[in-house]
């Protein structure tokens, strides 16, 4: 920093007209740059407006302020919204943040009568109303794109009950299950997301406005009448809680991080199904990109950066918790610091929920591909086991043993299970028969799996049966 920046001494007409009757100078500029938020917060600025009108009007009805100022306030307001929305209003650092923007931007509209809206509230109560609505539409808007990515899961399942895919455990190849059992564990996943911000969003539900500063208030004001016209459940019963909680904020990054983990796991196996080696599934031109170099190239790009998007998501999380940690009540300065990376994870969801969506929706699957993989791998090895504690009467654990030594023998001679002949499998066990064949396909192992729950394409089809209803419209 330079002496000159350091020596810098606004004038004392800088001083914030907000705040400024005891200060005889204005800020420093970078106490200004480090202080001020509209950058980001301005976000906020329907929300900010939403709670001024909801506050005006109940000033003007509980007669702290006459109903003349109430109504002028409450026009004044409606116009800078309209401004703002039009996007002609100047947004200015030296007025720190959207509350105090707005509200000097009211006074320039309406005269002195906007001096009288901060009557009986603070910013801190203020600020808190605000980043509670904004997290409440973002846990709205979350949930119809978590619904959005179901649909296009379930409507893939539909296409593809039938078909036979390989399971993996370790990643190593496992038992055979219908690729509509798989897109599905992923909508089963995405319900309990919706859960969770459904959670988050019932608990932050609730409205600090006329908390003020931090005691409450002097004024005889309704704070349920505030708490209603902003579609809050109930005006908070603590003012200190009010202005200084953040755990809202905490536990929609929370279920945010959650959220982005479980899809990173769907955008990995694209990622994979998409190699040459697996090829298992394709994604259209829509969404792969080029290489600048291999013109050969396909990458699925949107699926490698949502598998990333935890990094930044979990970040957020991290971030906000570090700077809830040992903070004393009740409002202080580093609350601001709430807001950047709050909106920053809310806003990498939304795209990841939006590509993912896109990509369930895109992606094309090579059945053939699958089929030979399923079939690979003596992936029906335990389908032999089974048959012989079925048939022979054998507890499993012997079965298991039977069966893994047929597997050697099958890799011995490089064949498999179902074309191993039955002479040797005799040679292991001798109570096995012909009938041993009708079950070592991996076709026929995926249909023996009729437990509920089960990857049985009886049991499939149940589950996308129930899922569609569920996921039809008005029942989300
Ligand atoms: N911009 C501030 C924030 O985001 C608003 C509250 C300011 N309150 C205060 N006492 N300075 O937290």
């Amino acid at each position: 920093m330079s002496d000159d920046t350091k020596s810098e001494r606004p004038s004392k007409s800088a001083a914030s007209a907000m705040w400024g009757g005891r200060f005889a100078q204005g800020p420093a500029a970078v106490m200004e740059a480090i202080n001020a938020s509209i950058n980001i917060d301005q976000r906020m600025a329907e929300e900010d407006i939403a709670g001024s009108l909801a506050h005006a009007a109940m000033l003007g009805a509980t007669g702290v302020i006459s109903s003349d100022d109430s109504a002028t306030i409450q026009r004044g307001l409606e116009h800078v919204r309209d401004e703002i929305r039009a996007g002609e209003l100047q947004w200015s650092p030296a007025l720190e943040d959207v509350h105090m923007n707005i509200e000097a931007r009211l006074k320039e509209v309406i005269g002195d009568a906007a001096g009288r809206l901060h009557t009986a509230r603070s910013r801190n109560d203020q600020v808190a109303t605000d980043f509670r609505l904004w997290l409440r539409s973002a846990c709205d808007r979350i949930d119809v794109m978590l619904v959005d990515y179901q649909r296009a899961l379930v409507a893939q399942a539909e296409e593809h009950v039938d078909q036979v895919m390989p399971g993996f455990t370790h990643l190593q190849t496992a038992q055979p299950v219908s690729l509509a059992h798989h897109l599905l564990s992923y909508v089963e996943l995405a319900e309990r997301d919706r859960g969770r911000f459904a959670d988050a969003r019932r608990r932050l539900n609730e409205s600090p406005l006329g908390c003020a500063a931090l005691a409450g208030t002097a004024f005889p004001i309704d704070r349920d009448m505030t708490s209603k016209s902003l579609g809050f459940d109930r005006p908070m019963g603590n003012s200190l809680d009010g202005v200084a909680a953040r755990d809202f904020a905490l536990e929609v990054l929370s279920a945010a991080s959650i959220c982005a983990v479980n899809l990173s796991r769907f955008a990995d196996e694209i990622v994979l199904w998409c190699t040459r080696r697996f090829g298992f599934a394709s994604l259209s031109d829509a969404w792969s990109t080029g290489s600048s170099i291999m013109p050969q190239k396909r990458n699925p790009d949107a699926a490698e950066l949502v598998r990333a998007k935890p990094g930044r998501i979990i970040g957020s999380l991290t971030g906000l918790l570090t700077v809830m940690k040992g903070l004393p009540l009740a409002y202080s300065k580093d609350l601001q610091e709430d807001k950047a990376p709050t909106f920053q994870a809310i806003d990498d969801l939304e795209l990841a929920l939006l590509a993912m969506a896109g990509m369930a929706g895109d992606l094309t699957f090579n059945g053939a591909a699958m089929e030979a993989a399923a079939g690979e791998a003596y992936s029906d090895a335990t389908d032999l086991a089974d048959w012989v504690v079925r048939e022979l009467g054998k507890p499993f654990r012997d079965a298991h043993h039977i069966s893994g030594s047929i597997v050697k023998a099958a890799e011995d001679r490089n064949v498999t299970l179902s074309d191993l002949p039955l002479k040797v499998m005799q040679s292991v066990e001798p109570g096995i028969d012909e009938r041993i064949f009708s079950v070592l396909s991996a076709r026929a192992s995926m249909e023996s799996r009729t437990s509920y729950g089960g990857t049985s394409p009886v049991r499939v089809r149940e589950q996308v049966a129930a899922w569609k209803l569920r996921l039809s419209a008005g029942e989300s």
